[in-house]
């Protein structure tokens, strides 16, 4: 590697060797058939029974089955714990659609992501009950399962069919021909009721696309694409008028009856809707009030505890009432809360409470048979990821007309008014300021255009990655190399499309040579600025903060940008600074470009008569253009690899499930009958919020899990059975 003109050596160097590294990594970095154990659990979710049968999709059943579920979330500082889960119990069937409902804020998420494994670790969360799959404890997750989360994200400028075509291609190695490829995507659009939106674009809130119940089925869609025997939806009807809801449970209830174990949150259906559950979970405030057959069922069961519903009511609606706080009153907020205390008491009775690890058995159990030993899918290899990345990131980059265009029209217009502002600098004595001062706005200008740009759009983009990464879809290094190389044509066009209006405006150095230099010089700014932005979006969870700390990131390498304060004036902490600013490297490598070979006009022996003159007086004198690029392009290798290190290691991690405690409490509250009148004792000045987390919790009476102090009168120990 070249050295950096002396100054620069060490830091230099430093950067020369991670970039260095980065390529090592990225290009002779073991495909991912060749994974070493550490980085295969980067993609542990791909654990599969290969007995499913990927073309016909027929589906291996699964039985999942929860007992004693608790999951409570403890305030060190305060001592107090709050339950999200109390002695949650259910069973999910293959055939059967489960709907978990429940008011917003009663643990229907919790419960999902407990059910799914993944929920998110936090040394606040505990987390314990028994999880079996097919009669087999959980721990060696052996069966294939799909999540649709509540956010749908996709690469917007993608059509449907390229979505699920490119989904399918990353994901089954096992269908090589195109011909059996397209049919089983054609067979997705089909079953999914995609197929007259196949050749539309995805589209996102720029530019308008498909209706928010296709994205839905098409999130539906790309997760089936691994067939899974479990399937589990959050709340998938959220945000879609009631045809389009209807549309997606239709499809979801459709897929239960092809055998998967279909399991969805779901806040308040339609009666038609309500009409679909083969089995529902009612939740509220963490606690089971019914779990069990859907239909008519519960109503009989809540019949028999005194409240009836009414002969037209939709039962959907007349559960969610029942199961909610009123918040209307106090007296309401008191009668509300008793009722559900009794239901929840009156259900707990029900049923067996508590069922211990001793009912687990070894081998078989409802006659299916599940493999012990996770089993490693075949995935794609290494240079088919990078084909496959490669494809869509250019289909991306260059369908994205409104961004493109917006990118255009700001380098039009930047080129313009610099331009105009220093129009046609002659070769007098205050040029030469006026040159510095355009060469170090232009530097400022590219780079904070690519920045923003970058951090805008990067955020949401790595969610989808995270997201397929998690599935064992591709591996990083893939990925970020087929960014980096996609984004090369469109990425240049715009610092290619600045120089060429601005150059000739301000009548910098003219010569063909100076002119090709000077573009290069600033595209590669682009590119390297770009990939800071990467970094900046890697780093922080959401646009906004990107958006915030991006180009506060950048003030600093502007202000150590060599024009401002001399490289040799720097004060020694800060000298790395101006080595690693890319805005530095730029403005350096430019004046180098403009001022050599220039003669100015002068008349005191003190001018300034040559351009080497002016670059002695900005300490650029010893440097040349080619170790600023050399300098430029580790910059850029080092953000990449930032990036690369930063997504590696933010890789999601899940909670452990613990098994539950010898001894389980039960709380006995007394059944209050619908409309009882509260006693005037019970106050509540504001009615808390259910979905608030801030909220402060009373301490729960019971402990079912011996960890933290008990409080409270009304607990039963029951004995281990
Ligand atoms: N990791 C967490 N940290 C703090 N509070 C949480 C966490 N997870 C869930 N909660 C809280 O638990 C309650 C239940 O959340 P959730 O399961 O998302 O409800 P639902 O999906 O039924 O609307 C909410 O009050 C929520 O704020
Ligand atoms: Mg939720």
């Amino acid at each position: 590697m070249v050295g950096i003109g002396g100054k620069g050596g060490g830091v230099g160097q430093l950067l020369a060797a991670v970039a260095a590294t980065l390529l090592l990594r990225l290009f002779s970095g073991p495909g991912p058939e060749l994974l070493s154990e550490n980085e295969v659990d980067e993609n542990d979710e791909i654990n599969g029974d290969e007995d499913i049968d990927m073309v016909t999709g027929k589906v291996s059943p699964v039985i999942i089955k929860w007992t004693n579920i608790n999951c409570s979330l403890s305030d060190k500082s305060s001592n107090i714990v709050r339950f999200l889960l109390k002695n949650v119990n259910g069973e999910a069937k293959p055939g059967r659609l489960l709907a978990i409902m429940g008011p917003s804020g009663s643990g229907k998420t919790t419960l999902l992501n407990v059910l799914a494994g993944q929920t998110t670790a936090s040394p606040r969360l505990h987390l314990s009950g028994i999880l079996e799959v097919n009669g087999l404890s959980i721990s060696n997750k052996t069966y294939k399962s799909a999540y649709v989360r509540q956010e749908d994200l996709f690469f917007s400028q993608l059509t449907v069919r390229e979505t699920l075509s490119l989904a399918a291609e990353l994901q089954l190695r096992d269908i090589s021909s195109v011909e059996d490829r397209d049919k089983y995507v054609d067979n997705l659009l089909f079953k999914l009721g995609l197929v007259s939106c196949a050749d539309s674009r995805v589209g996102d809130a720029k530019v308008r696309g498909i209706s928010g119940g296709e994205r839905k089925r098409l999130s539906v869609a790309c997760e089936l694409i691994a067939s899974p025997s479990v399937i589990f939806a959050d709340e998938p009807t959220t945000g879609l008028d009631a045809f389009q809801a209807e549309k997606v449970m239709e499809t979801l209830r459709q897929l239960a009856q092809d055998g998967h174990t279909v399991i969805c949150s779901i806040h308040q259906p339609r009666g038609s809707v309500y009409a679909k559950f083969d089995d529902i979970v009612l939740l509220s405030k963490g606690e089971l009030v019914y779990s069990g057959p859907a239909g008519r069922e519960p109503l009989a069961y809540f019949e028999n505890l005194g409240y009836r519903c009414p002969d037209h009511e939709n039962p959907a609606e007349f559960l969610a009432d029942l199961i909610s706080v009123d918040y209307s009153s106090s007296e309401s907020v008191y009668a509300s809360q008793k009722r559900i205390d009794g239901l929840v008491d009156a259900f707990s009775q029900q049923q067996s409470p508590i069922l211990y690890a001793s009912l687990l058995k070894e081998g078989t159990t409802h006659g299916v048979k599940i493999r012990r030993k996770p089993v490693n899918r075949k995935k794609v290899g290494w240079w088919r990821q990078f084909c496959l990345l490669l494809k869509r990131a250019w289909m991306q980059a260059s369908r994205d007309g409104p961004t493109n265009k917006v990118r255009a029209r700001m380098s039009v217009a930047s080129a313009i008014i610099f331009g105009s502002v220093f129009w046609r600098m002659g070769k007098s004595q205050t040029s030469i300021q006026d040159r510095m001062g355009l060469l170090q706005v232009a530097a400022i200008n590219t780079a904070m255009a690519a920045l923003t740009k970058t951090v805008g759009v990067f955020p949401k983009e790595r969610s989808i990655v995270d997201r397929e990464r998690a599935k064992g879809s591709y591996t990083l290094g893939p990925y970020l190399l087929s960014k980096l190389l996609a984004e090369v044509p469109i990425g240049a066009a715009f610092p290619l499309l600045f120089g060429s209006i601005l150059y000739p405006m301000a009548r910098l150095h003219p010569t063909l040579p100076k002119f090709g230099n000077f573009c290069a010089i600033v595209t590669v700014e682009s590119f390297s600025a770009s990939a800071m932005g990467l970094t900046v979006g890697a780093m922080v969870p959401t646009t906004e903060a990107a958006m915030a700390l991006g180009p506060s990131l950048m003030t600093v390498f502007i202000v150590f940008g060599g024009y401002y304060v001399n490289a040799e004036n720097t004060p020694i902490i800060f000298r790395w600074i101006p080595r690693g600013s890319l805005i530095r490297w730029a403005f350096q490598g430019l004046c180098i470009n403009e001022f050599r070979g220039l003669k100015f006009d002068h008349q005191n022996s003190f001018d300034i008569q040559s351009g080497e003159q002016a670059l002695e007086r900005l300490s650029f004198g010893q440097s040349n253009i080619r170790d600023t690029m050399a300098a430029q392009s580790r910059i850029l290798l080092f953000w990449y690899y930032v990036t690369y290190f930063l997504m590696k290691k933010n890789k999601p991690k899940y909670q452990q499930l613990l098994p539950p405690p010898a001894t389980a409490p039960v709380i006995l509250h007394e059944l209050e009958p619908l409309g009882n009148d509260p006693p005037n004792t019970y106050q509540q000045s504001s009615p808390p919020d259910q979905g608030n987390p801030t909220q402060q919790i009373e301490k729960p009476p019971a402990e079912p899990l011996n960890l933290f102090e008990l409080e409270g009168s009304d607990i039963q120990e029951l004995p281990v059975q």
